[in-house]
């Protein structure tokens, strides 16, 4: 029933009707609430980071630097900024939405798909630039395979997949590897190459999908690795190995954006880490979409984290989405199924 992406005949019928909606997150970077937002990043959050890090790794103790009532103003901060955030994206994407929606970068059309079960059923959801949707729901609901149907690793039985305006089922396998390089992909775990350095790892999809030089790789590692608060020369050497699960899954996110893609998904970024890493973690993802304007999707189990991250949040449930909309519609829902799934919160 289920046909792989790589079976199969495909026909190669390409309109190229890539969004050319300027970045919505680069006009809300220039917004008093992103303002706002930057000046609490620098000054709050990303201190805070650095204050996780020297808990989680090896540095100085700092329990009695930082009261815990320090820690919850500030997230209690960071969350008010979040928020308004989110609504200025969402306020500045609403006139693509009312008119033709030129800033879908990523749609699912009533999408259906069965192994030997019908895992999903006529499900549509729009991410648009600068968005991250959160894909929630319970364990085997078929969120990882949302993931792969994006990536084109599967194709839907029914229904349309678009990346930019592209049907991507339709394409060629060579068409479709090269949709495939515009997006990075977190692998749950991370997923490095044990037997390949830091620098390798993060270098991979620069070799696989540049012709850059050897210099000019050197340089965007460095940059990369950077970007996701890890200093270059100290774990540059490194095998995965020799990392923290932390540190391992911010050398996987600086891989998966070292190629600079528009479009970055993640398969559960966070599980498996303690509380302060989550959060160190859920910040980079939120600073890839800010300061980059990247539209993501993410799978998380991790509801604190997918409310700070999410633009919009989408439940599966019985092959459904069963609800989609922003976190605040979310929380202040009085449905039954979604405040057990919340649970209490
Ligand atoms: N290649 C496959 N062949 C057959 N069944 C599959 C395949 N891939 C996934 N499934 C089934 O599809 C369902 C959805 O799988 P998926 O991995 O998408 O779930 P999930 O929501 O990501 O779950 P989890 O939260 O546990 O990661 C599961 O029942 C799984 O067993
Ligand atoms: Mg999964």
């Amino acid at each position: 029933m289920t046909r792989h992406a790589e079976d199969g005949p495909r026909t190669a019928r390409l309109t190229d009707t890539a969004a050319t909606v300027p970045s919505a997150a680069a006009h809300v970077a220039a917004s008093p609430a992103a303002a706002l937002e930057v000046d609490g990043r620098t000054t709050g959050p990303e201190a805070s980071d650095r204050r996780d890090e020297d808990r989680r790794e090896g540095g100085r103790r700092a329990e009695d630097d930082t009261g815990a009532g320090e820690d919850d103003e500030l997230t209690a901060r960071e969350e008010r900024q979040g928020a308004r955030v989110r609504e200025a994206i969402r306020d500045e994407l609403e006139p693509a939405v009312q008119g033709e929606d030129r800033s879908a970068i990523i749609s699912l059309r009533n999408v259906s798909l069965a192994f030997d079960r019908p895992i999903l059923q006529d499900v549509s959801f729009v991410a648009r630039k600068g968005e991250t949707i959160v894909v929630v729901g319970e364990s085997g609901t078929g969120k990882s395979t949302i993931l792969k149907l994006i990536l084109r690793l599967l194709v839907p039985d029914t229904g349309q997949v678009c990346i930019e305006g592209r049907d991507i089922s339709r394409l060629s396998f060579a068409d479709a590897l090269k949709v495939r390089q515009r997006m990075g992909m977190v692998f749950q775990g991370a997923a490095l190459f044990d037997s390949m350095s830091v620098f390798e790892n993060v270098a991979y999809p620069l070799r696989e999908q540049t012709d850059m030089s050897e210099e000019e790789i050197d340089t965007r590692v460095r940059e990369k690795l950077k970007f996701v608060d890890l200093e270059p020369d100290q774990i540059l050497d490194q095998l995965p190995s020799q990392l923290s699960g932390g540190m391992r899954k911010r050398v996987g996110i600086a891989r998966g954006m070292a190629a600079d893609p528009p479009i970055m998904l993640y398969d559960e970024p966070t599980s498996g880490l303690d509380p302060l890493t989550t959060g160190t973690v859920t910040r980079l993802i939120m600073k890839l979409q800010r300061e980059l304007g990247v539209t993501s999707v993410v799978v998380s189990h991790d509801i604190r984290s997918t409310f700070r991250m999410a633009t919009r949040v989408a439940l599966l449930a019985e092959r459904r989405i069963v609800f989609s909309g922003t976190p605040e519609e979310m929380t202040g829902s009085d449905d039954e199924y979604i405040r057990d799934f919340l649970g209490g919160l």
